[in-house]
This record gives structure tokens, C-alpha cells and sequence, in this order.
């Protein structure tokens, strides 16, 4: 008899080597990559990275108010799509993409597009905290300066405090906002990076394992934030926590080695997955 362990191991190595070595046997996604009011409509999109096909036709929307987790093993290529939203991808130069990526209609992979404002349209949260080594109050107002919403000292005040205050930071830092950014615990470093997010009007949140660097508290912070956020955004969130996927998210996108294996109600995708190695990885056999 095989210990757990040993099940554990032998399952992973089957999974991934039958169906995903050598042949593939990827018969297309499972489950509606469609939302009822799609924000975001990505069709057929690939990436590669030199000769790494890291993503293979994947297709799924983003609808308005809606959170859709993103979730899979290390490598899959969850981080490569996020950042495909917002055009990240072309500060890599090995990384070609393919398909389509539409915004409320608008071609996101269009090389004509001025991609300054598409990325705050899109705005992304990444892993590690990254405030600019600036005053709390700068790292609010550049963006909206610099996309030109405003330049007036009371406005910029005004969304200064509109954005701390959606971000559920602003009674932390009100008496502080001319201190550096960078001095704040790593989960009010997160809130701000979302307030400088949100300071430049966006209509959707890409967040990459947002919570990964923070405590059991402060995340839970930062979830509550995003269970109100999506009243007003939508969110595409990458997360290794599966609790975390089930807590925030409306919709789960299962992603292995490339391929988007399976999308659906995040209550059904960890309850009754409809595919085997999105049952593998929910029940904790492999990732
Ligand atoms: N900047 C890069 N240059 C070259 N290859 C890359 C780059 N970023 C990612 N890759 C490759 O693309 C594939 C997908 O990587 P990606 O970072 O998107 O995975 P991930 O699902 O986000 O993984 P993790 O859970 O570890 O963050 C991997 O094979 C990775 O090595
Ligand atoms: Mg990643």
C-alpha cells in the first residue's frame, strides 16, 4: 500500500506527464468563459517567451463587478495572462502575444494604442508592496498628474482622500500623509498601492497574489477591500490560497501548464470541478 505521500507523488507525475507531456491531449476549456457583462473579452490569446509557449489560446471574460480568481501551480502562467491585460507583457522582450484582448470593445493588443492609459484603465496590483519613494500623498496624486485628470491643489486633495478612503486607509495615514509611502507596515503599503490604483479612475484591477507578502490580518483587510471594490471594479485576482480564491472571488479560472483547463462559479469549480486535474489540484493532490 502506497503511503499518501507516495499517492501523492505518483498521481502528480501521471496527471502531468499523460496528459500534458509530449502530445497533448488539452481538449479546450471547460465550463463558460463567458460574463453576463463583459468588461474584458480575451479570445485565442497565446504567449511565448522566445520558444516557451507559457500561454495557449486562452479565452475568458472579466465582467463588470465581478471578482474572477486565477489559480493553478507555480509556472502555468497565471502571471503571464494577468499581465497580457494591460500590455505588461511588452516591457519582456522575449514575450510575443497573440488574439484578443477587447475593453468594453477596444482592442487591447492593438500596437496603435497609447498603452499610458490603457494601464490606468487596467491598473495592476503586484505581489510585493511597491509605493514610489515618496510622500503617502505623492504616491496618490502623480498618477491622476500625469494622466492629466488634475493638477489643481484642491482637487488633487480632494481625490487624494477619496482614494485613501476606498482603499480603507485613510484614517491609518490622515495625520501622516506627507511621511515616505515606503514607511508604512507592508499591508498599508498594499491599501496605498490599491488607493494609487484606484486615484487614477480605473475599471479594472489586475491583482498578482496581493496577500503574499502580508499577515493573516492584513490580508483579511485587504479582502474585505476587495469584496467592495468590485461594487464599483472589476478585479482579476492570481492567488495560491484557494480559501482566498473561494473568499473573494465570483468566478475560478484553473490554469495548468498554459492552457486554461477550466472555468466556471467558483462554488462549483472547488465544490464539483468538472475537469480531473482541476479536481486534482482543489483537492490538494498536486500544485
Ligand atoms: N519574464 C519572463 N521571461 C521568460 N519566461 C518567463 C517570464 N515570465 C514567465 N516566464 C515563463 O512563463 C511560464 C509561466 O510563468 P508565470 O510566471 O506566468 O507563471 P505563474 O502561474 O504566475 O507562476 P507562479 O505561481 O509561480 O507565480 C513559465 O514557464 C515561466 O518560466
Ligand atoms: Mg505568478
Amino acid at each position: 500500500m502506497n503511503t499518501t505521500a507516495e499517492a501523492i507523488e505518483t498521481n502528480t507525475g501521471n496527471l502531468r506527464a499523460s496528459d500534458f507531456d509530449g502530445e497533448r491531449a488539452f481538449e479546450g476549456t471547460l465550463g463558460d468563459i463567458t460574463a453576463a457583462e463583459p468588461r474584458m473579452e480575451c479570445r485565442e490569446v497565446n504567449v511565448w517567451y522566445d520558444a516557451n509557449h507559457a500561454i495557449r489560446e486562452v479565452s475568458l471574460d472579466i465582467g463588470k463587478h465581478e471578482v474572477v480568481a486565477m489559480i493553478g501551480p507555480s509556472g502555468c502562467g497565471k502571471s503571464t495572462f494577468l499581465r497580457c491585460l494591460n500590455r505588461m507583457n511588452d516591457t519582456i522582450p522575449a514575450a510575443k502575444v497573440t488574439g484578443s484582448i477587447k475593453l468594453d470593445g477596444m482592442e487591447v493588443l492593438d500596437r496603435g494604442i497609447d498603452v499610458v492609459p490603457l494601464r490606468a484603465q487596467v491598473g495592476m496590483v503586484f505581489q510585493k508592496p511597491n509605493p514610489f519613494p515618496k510622500s503617502v500623498y505623492e504616491n496618490i496624486a502623480y498618477g491622476p498628474r500625469i494622466h492629466g485628470l488634475t493638477n489643481h491643489r484642491e482637487e488633487l486633495d480632494e481625490l487624494v482622500e477619496t482614494s485613501l478612503k476606498r482603499a480603507g486607509l485613510w484614517k491609518e495615514v490622515k495625520d501622516r500623509l506627507h511621511q515616505p509611502g515606503t514607511g508604512l507596515s507592508g499591508g498599508q503599503q498594499q491599501r496605498l498601492c490599491i488607493a494609487r490604483t484606484i486615484a487614477v479612475s480605473p475599471e479594472v484591477i489586475l491583482m498578482d497574489e496581493p496577500c503574499s507578502a502580508l499577515d493573516p490580518i492584513a490580508t483579511a483587510v485587504i479582502e474585505e477591500l476587495i469584496a467592495e471594490l468590485k461594487q464599483e471594479y472589476s478585479i482579476a485576482i492570481v492567488t495560491h490560497s484557494m480559501q482566498q480564491a473561494a473568499r473573494v472571488s465570483q468566478r475560478t479560472a484553473y490554469f495548468h501548464l498554459g492552457d486554461l483547463v477550466e472555468v466556471g462559479a467558483t462554488g462549483q469549480v472547488f465544490e464539483d470541478p468538472q475537469h480531473h486535474l482541476t479536481r486534482a489540484y482543489v483537492t490538494g493532490r498536486f500544485g
